[in-house]
């Protein structure tokens, strides 16, 4: 293997991963949902998290093979449009992911408590709306991740 082929084997691992974590959000947050308690909702959680502590290590690989791509393609960041929106909405979905994960422990936090017994007043509450964003989070992951290949395979303003 070549150092082109290298990079794009690696790329697409990336990119399984990714793909793995955001058809697992949707599995694990379905499951989340049907959970009849909070012991459950937590173990549910439990196993979600485990999945995103991979998500710094496909967002590095998926990024270092993407820049070694471009460097063996002699592509810059503004030689084609399809390039440009792709690196832009994979920064928007990396953001988007750290974000939710910080809000992913509040939330788990607060199941915890709520499953305890020790949680405060209007936490239900605000568990809805944590678990709403959640739902959310998933369809604006996979709009992006879509929108990403699509652009990939079909490489708009490619000269
Ligand atoms: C979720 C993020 C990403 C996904 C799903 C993804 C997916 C893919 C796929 C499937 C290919 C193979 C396309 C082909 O051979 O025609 C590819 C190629 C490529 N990717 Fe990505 N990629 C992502 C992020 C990135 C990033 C962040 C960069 C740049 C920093 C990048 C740069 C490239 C380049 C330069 C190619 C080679 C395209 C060519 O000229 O054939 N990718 N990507």
């Amino acid at each position: 293997m070549d150092t082109t082929q290298l990079a794009m084997f690696f790329h697409l691992i990336g990119f399984g991963l990714l793909a793995t974590m955001n058809v697992s959000g949707w599995l694990l947050n379905a499951q989340y949902r049907k959970a009849a308690d909070y012991k459950s909702k937590l173990i549910v959680l439990s196993s979600a998290r485990a999945i995103g502590l991979l998500s710094p290590l496909a967002i590095g690989i998926v990024l270092l093979t993407g820049i070694a791509n471009m460097m063996v393609r002699g592509l810059g960041f503004t030689t084609e449009v399809w390039l440009e929106i792709k690196v832009i909405l994979f920064l928007i979905a990396a953001t988007n992911g750290v974000l939710f994960a910080i809000r992913s422990k509040k939330r788990g936090g607060l199941v915890a408590q709520l499953a305890q017994g020790s949680a405060p007043g209007g936490s239900e509450a605000t568990l809805a709306s944590m678990d709403r964003l959640a739902s959310v989070f998933n369809i604006v992951q996979s709009v992006l991740l879509i929108s990403i290949l699509i652009l990939t395979v079909w490489k708009p303003g490619r000269f």
